[in-house]
């Protein structure tokens, strides 16, 4: 299976299970806010839940794909730019998981396993918040790959820049 015929089958999962968070204005609104380089937050949410369903097929881990899906796409829901220059975001890595679940949890119903997903996906950075299921472990990984990768682009779009 190639890389497009594998986006377009996690695309109609995402679909099949979270529709309604895809469809939300205020998840919408994420396009506005930049995550790592030209990447938005909604953007890198939609990836990290590709990433995950990825990494799934991959090893073929047994999990609830519709929590991970869900969980997956909220985990970033913190609702501002943090490179805004304003004092509240100074600590954004360590606090912003807790915001992306208070948040979330105001506007979608969410299970045990979606809100471990989002409070603990940044763990080891938050040490003290071990993931507790498969899914908020692979959500931990996935949104790391993702971030590398989002780095990576960037750095290389300033390199082509530069030099072309
Ligand atoms: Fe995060
Ligand atoms: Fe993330």
């Amino acid at each position: 299976m190639n890389n497009i015929v594998k986006k377009q089958k996690y695309a109609a999962v995402l679909d099949n299970y979270a529709s309604d968070i895809l469809s939300f204005e205020t998840f919408k609104e994420q396009k506005k806010y930049i995550q790592h380089g030209k990447i938005s937050v909604y953007e890198h949410e939609i990836l990290v839940a590709m990433t995950c369903l990825a990494i799934v097929d991959k090893f073929d881990i047994k999990v609830d794909k519709r929590s991970l899906v869900r969980g997956a796409l909220l985990h970033d829901y913190f609702l501002y730019d943090w490179h805004d220059d304003d004092p509240s975001h100074r600590l954004h890595g360590f606090t912003h998981a807790e915001r992306a679940l208070m948040n979330a949890s105001n506007d979608f119903e969410l299970n045990d396993i979606e809100k471990d997903m989002i409070y603990c996906h940044m763990f080891p950075l938050n040490i003290s918040r071990v993931p507790k299921y498969n899914e908020s472990l692979i959500l931990c990984v996935a949104d790391k790959i993702s971030a590398l990768k989002e780095t990576i682009a960037n750095i290389y779009l300033k390199i082509v820049k530069y030099t072309v």
